[in-house]
């Protein structure tokens, strides 16, 4: 039997990249998991069935490719790993600002960089950002500013790795998320007061969207906001 085309999601132990892990490991596929921490990435691998969960530190870009090694025959890539600094300019902290650029920006281009040999000649990519990017909110901004780079990002690495296609999903506050469900309801509230469907966007409605942008074949260089049309309130 030929080999198995693989999914990687990188940040796949929890939250959006874990929905997306579990759903193609629900439909058979070799999944490979990624966490901070190699237990608990392969516990989360065992309990949604994903064939594996490595250990890989987006904050030390150069230690990525040794981690990735093992890594073979990907057809899928996600990278959706977060740390988030909550972080304003008038109480600066560089080293969690440096932290989480270094992960997202670096490290997302590398995880690229060091998976490209073993990327089928079809393969797609997405990269998570989020719409902190067009409306901050209280210490968001070094995850503003990095969100806002990852729309740059997709469109240079989709000229330079095309038929490789490249996009990047940007969320509006997914209510159902680990991050925010357990807000203050009147914070969640006024999120969802503001948003024209009445409802927060889900974990579901992303994976959707996720499996749209690694799976159509004629999409790449797109930046897909996903915000049940929070944007245009
Ligand atoms: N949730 C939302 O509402 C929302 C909205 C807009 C955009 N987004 C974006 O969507 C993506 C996923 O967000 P989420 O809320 O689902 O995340 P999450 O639940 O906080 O999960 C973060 C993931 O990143 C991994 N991770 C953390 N630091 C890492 C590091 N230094 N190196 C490698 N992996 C690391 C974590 O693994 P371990 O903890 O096991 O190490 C975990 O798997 C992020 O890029 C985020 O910016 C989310």
């Amino acid at each position: 039997m030929a080999e198995q085309r693989s999914v990687v999601v990188v940040g796949g132990t929890s939250g959006l990249g874990r929905e997306i892990a579990a759903h193609y490991a629900a439909k058979g596929r070799h999944v490979v998991i990624s966490g901070r921490d190699g237990q608990r990435a392969q516990t989360a691998a065992d309990q949604i069935g994903a064939k594996s969960g490595i250990a890989l530190d987006l904050a030390e870009p150069r230690a990525i490719a040794a981690a990735l090694a093992g890594v073979e025959n990907v057809a899928h890539l996600v990278v959706a790993a977060i740390d988030r600094d909550e972080n304003t300019v008038r109480d600066y902290d560089v080293g969690r600002a440096t932290a989480l650029a270094t992960m997202k920006l670096v490290g997302y281009t590398e995880v690229v960089h060091a998976l490209l040999p073993q990327l089928v000649s079809d393969a797609s990519i997405v990269m998570f950002g989020g719409l902190a990017k067009d409306r901050p909110y209280a210490g968001s901004t070094t995850v503003t500013t990095v969100n806002g780079a990852v729309t740059s990002m997709v469109r240079t690495l989709a000229v330079e790795l095309a038929p490789i296609r490249v996009n990047a999903l940007h969320p509006a506050v997914v209510g159902d998320s680990p991050y925010w469900r357990d807000k203050p309801p009147a914070v969640l509230d006024n999120l969802r007061s503001r948003t024209p469907l009445g409802r927060l966007v889900s974990m579901a409605d992303i994976v959707g969207a996720a499996v749209f942008l690694l799976e159509n074949q004629a999409v790449t260089g797109i930046n897909l906001r996903v915000d049940g049309g929070w944007l245009l309130t």
